[in-house]
């Protein structure tokens, strides 16, 4: 009897971890099986593909329109993971709230958070967009531009970030940023906030949104940011991109400045 009763335990217990576990057999399932099987179809990389979609998709020189259709892509067709509609919300309103003149963005991908950004900034704002991947910078380009951003207001910077934060000033003489958005490889968000900080580039006030510090999770960059006492910062819950039932969050991070 009590065997039977140990034995049931179990059964329910491998169900129960089955059901929690479920949400990331689905993103497995979608960012990885699906992306593999499209590779081989079509010979093209999964950034080409949602490209093509939204340029056949889209209306060009409409920012919402070329959110909107990205975003049926990746709920429908395949997985990226670009912020998304939901997190995106925030990030909307943090910059609605902030009027920052010059922005830095780490972690392009396709260009889908950076136009998402350069459509809430006021007139005569300067977003720089850093992207290490050669490919993935060549999509972003051309969904940038045919959002309708120039140049002068969206810049891509085709390096990896830590190279390019220190020479900012040097390179295209920023003199502070007053907003950043942190969504490049999660490794490496507490060097390169450490980075800026030693740059100089940080002043009272600058806005630090950080996206995934719930999942894949960035540890090491929330116990910094706590114990520095150079921020006040919150995390505003939200579930992954695409995917219900994984948690997940954004870091908000506001620079104070002083010790
Ligand atoms: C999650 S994606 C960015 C998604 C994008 N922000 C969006 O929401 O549309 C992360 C990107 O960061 C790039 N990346 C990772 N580490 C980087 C680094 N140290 N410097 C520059 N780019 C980096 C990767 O190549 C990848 O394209």
């Amino acid at each position: 009897g009590l065997w039977v009763g140990v034995h049931f335990r179990q059964v329910c217990m491998s169900f129960l971890q089955l059901l929690w576990y479920r949400y990331y057999f689905v993103l497995f399932y979608r960012s990885v099986l699906v992306r593999m099987v499209h590779d081989c179809l079509t010979g093209l990389s999964r950034e080409e593909r949602a490209f093509q979609y939204v340029l056949t998709h889209a209306t060009p020189g409409d920012p919402d329109s070329i959110l909107d259709t990205f975003d049926h892509w990746c709920t429908e067709i395949e997985f990226i993971s670009n912020i998304g509609p939901k997190k995106g919300l925030v990030l909307d309103k943090l910059l609605k709230e902030n009027c920052p003149l010059t922005v830095l963005e780490l972690g392009t991908h396709c260009g889908y958070s950076t136009v998402r950004m350069a459509r809430c900034l006021p007139l005569g704002a300067r977003l720089f967009s850093v992207e290490m991947d050669e490919r993935n910078a060549l999509v972003a380009e051309k969904i940038i531009r045919l959002a309708g951003f120039d140049d002068d207001t969206v810049r891509l910077i085709v390096s990896p970030s830590d190279e390019v934060i220190p020479k900012m000033r040097e390179d295209y003489g920023v003199e502070r940023l007053d907003f950043i958005f942190m969504d490049h490889w999660k490794r490496c968000y507490l060097p390169d906030l450490q980075l800026l900080e030693g740059s100089g580039l940080l002043g009272q006030g600058t806005v630090i949104l950080a996206d995934n510090v719930i999942f894949p999770g960035a540890p090491n960059f929330l116990r910094y940011v706590k114990h520095s006492g150079l921020y006040r910062y919150r995390v505003h819950r939200a579930s992954l991109e695409y995917i219900r039932g994984i948690r997940d969050g954004m870091a908000e991070l506001i620079y104070l400045g002083t010790k």
